[in-house]
């Protein structure tokens, strides 16, 4: 049975650490034990080190929710690489929808994920088009990102990519898309890592859909033959729903 990468993102919640806390306990005692998932937290950075501190398993991983390409240096309000890997971290989050949208460039998406494979963190690195056009224009602009995003990537580390679709329209949408069109975007990415990066880069990198997952749909979304995992938002602040996506995450 296929290990189901499941990324927590918080984004900028909870308010205080003693929420944070309330919040990761749930996640710690719904992953322990599952052999068929791999969970990922992306708490806000401000609570990486303290969480990941008090943590002795081995079923929970932690993630930041953004980086900076640099190691160290005159950046004021970035964070390092380095210093999210001194926390615990394993992971970085890249180049989410909501950091495109305040103009962070596919570029800079770029760096950042090379810095997160030099600074040995996994890179999540997430892909969104805004709108599904009936030209077909969404198409140019996810195989834009890919390319760009994973340009230069060691193919030795392709292992350690995972590539979130996270389209912006389905982020904070009442209802994720349907089970079939989710299946024809991860096909497409899929097609495209292929096209651009070759077999080995498609056998390693796993691909993960983002926007709207809750404990109802993740079943549907989750069967789909092609999908490693899924990106979490809101769902990820609820302890009974962030629980019974575990378990179904683990039984499908
Ligand atoms: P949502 O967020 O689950 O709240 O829609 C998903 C995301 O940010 O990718």
């Amino acid at each position: 049975m296929k290990i189901k990468t499941i990324v927590f993102n918080w984004k900028m919640n909870p308010k205080t650490f003693a929420e944070a806390e309330h919040i990761f306990l749930a996640v710690k005692k719904g992953a322990s034990g599952l052999k068929h998932v791999k969970a990922i937290v992306a708490p806000p950075s401000i609570f990486l080190r303290e969480l990941s501190r008090g943590y002795r398993g081995k079923s929970v991983s932690f993630a930041a929710q953004n980086i900076f390409w640099e190691g160290e240096g005159s950046h004021t309000g970035e964070i390092s690489p380095v210093q999210v890997k001194d926390t615990g971290a394993d992971y970085a989050i890249i180049g989410h929808a909501e950091q495109r949208a305040r103009g962070v460039t596919d570029e800079e998406i770029n760096r950042k994920v090379l810095a997160a494979i030099q600074f040995k963190l996994k890179p999540i690195v997430c892909i969104s088009d805004t709108e599904h056009d009936s030209e077909g224009e969404y198409v140019n602009i996810v195989r834009h990102q890919i390319k760009t995003a994973l340009k230069k990537v060691p193919p030795t580390r392709f292992r350690d990519v995972v590539v979130a679709y996270d389209p912006a329209w389905a982020i904070g949408a009442q209802e994720a898309p349907g089970v079939n069109s989710i299946h024809q975007m991860t096909l497409l990415v899929r097609k495209i890592i292929l096209e651009a990066f070759g077999r080995d880069a498609l056998k390693h990198i796993r691909v993960l859909y983002g926007g709207a997952v809750n404990a109802k749909n993740a079943e549907g979304i989750l069967s789909i033959p092609d999908i490693d995992g899924v990106l979490v938002g809101r769902a990820s602040l609820d302890a009974k729903e962030l629980h019974a996506l575990l378990l179904t995450a683990n039984r499908v």
